[in-house]
């Protein structure tokens, strides 16, 4: 049901005819290609909500039919350290920006692993950090009490002294009086103990999120309360920087987490232990590789839709010989790429992060050039005699 309505939504920006590629045709020796691609978002395929480097004609040729993409030829997905949606939400998101049909198991956030935690934190309150709908998030990867950031702030009254001159402090928009239902069950959160706290998305508030976690960190769990032991700290990325709509590069996770652990363990006496999911981890890389495999297997098969990462396992795999990671930070997506090793393979576009002439000097990509579409050429061109 959700395909089909998210296939209704789309909107091409100009007219199918008017579409010109350089088409390296896949005609049929095998249904199943033995290479997959991962592509970042921000710097690759998008600035801000603006389309770049010819993201949607690249795309558009991964598909059976590119003047009707919905029906994949190339397994692809999105290896972003962005995040704040749940992965369904932004299927449909980069659905509509992108003009090409995006299913959920293609989205593969900077928070996508937090849902392995799950086991560990599900039943406890945990605290959710970030633009968006962190809490919503949590929820959906089976986390019971969760609480965002915005929640929170506004039940310990006082808490945020600058709040009086924040716009609309203290006010619960509609919007996060949905995400008080994310708290299964009577949960009193200026009594109750977090647990954990996860860093989901970029943070909007950086002073009073830097504020509160030290509270919440420091305390043991209850700010006001005396020290215990810092609850585990979770961050679904850490870049220092990243591309978005402006020209010069913004400020990512990472640069928060360095701003909260100065400060932490200036004011603590111990100092502050977190750990960080997303690119450069080789484990985010083998997920990656293996949802790819699955989307592979699934390719050519009677069914309809692509396997749920959730039950992936139940799937039969198929072999890939050739994984492309097309990115635009270097000592993310591309120091990322060649640690996970063969049958990684890194190209580095000049869109984002990166705009050099040559290669980069620290983290050399395997491949450099301008745009997303320029990579798509090299890919195609690359496999065109696997299906002759
Ligand atoms: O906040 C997003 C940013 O840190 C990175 O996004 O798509 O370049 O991995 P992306
Ligand atoms: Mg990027």
């Amino acid at each position: 049901m959700m395909a089909m309505a998210c296939v209704r939504k789309f909107r091409f920006t100009r007219p199918l005819f008017h579409l010109q590629w350089r088409y390296y045709s896949l005609q049929t020796k095998s249904e199943r290609p033995t290479f997959g691609i991962a592509f970042d978002i921000d710097g690759v395929m998008l600035r801000g909500r603006n389309v770049i480097g010819g993201a949607t004609q690249a795309l558009r040729r991964l598909f059976k039919d590119p003047s009707n993409p919905t029906e994949l030829r190339v397994p692809f997905v999105f290896l972003t350290n962005g995040g704040g949606l749940r992965e369904s939400e932004r299927a449909i998101e980069l659905s509509n920006l992108l003009g090409v049909y995006i299913k959920s198991c293609q989205v593969l956030q900077g928070h996508t692993p937090f849902r392995k935690l799950v086991n560990r934190f599900g039943d406890e309150l945990v605290l959710a950090v970030g633009k968006g709908e962190p809490a919503n998030v949590m929820s959906e990867y089976g986390f019971r009490k969760v609480v965002s950031m915005d929640e929170y702030a506004s039940s310990f009254v006082n808490i945020d002294p600058l709040a009086q001159y924040k716009s609309c402090a203290n006010q619960l928009s509609s919007h996060n009086k949905d995400l008080l239902s994310q708290l299964e069950g009577d949960v009193d959160i200026t009594n109750t103990h977090v647990h954990a706290a996860f860093v989901v998305s970029d943070p909007i508030d950086w002073g009073r999120d830097i504020q509160v976690l030290c509270d919440v960190l420091r305390s043991g769990g209850l700010p006001g309360k005396s020290g215990g032991h810092q609850p585990p700290l979770f961050f679904a990325a850490d870049d220092l920087e990243y591309q978005a709509a402006f020209p010069t590069v913004r400020l990512g996770m990472g640069a928060f987490r360095i701003a909260l652990e100065s400060i932490f363990n200036r004011i603590h006496h111990s100092a502050l232990t977190y750990t960080s999911f997303g690119k450069p981890n080789a484990t985010v890389f083998k997920d990656a590789e293996i949802v790819l495999q699955k989307i592979s297997s699934s390719i050519g098969s009677e069914t309809t839709d692509h396997p749920k990462i959730s039950n992936a396992e139940n799937f039969p795999t198929h072999e890939i010989k050739s994984l492309y990671m097309i990115g635009d930070n270097p000592p993310v997506d591309i120091f990322g790429a060649r640690q996970a090793g063969l049958p990684w393979f890194s190209i580095l576009t000049r869109t984002g992060c990166f705009s050099g002439e040559g290669n980069h000097a620290d983290f050399p990509a395997d491949l450099v050039v301008d745009t997303v579409e320029d990579a798509i050429d090299y890919i195609l061109k690359k496999h065109s005699k696997e299906y002759l």
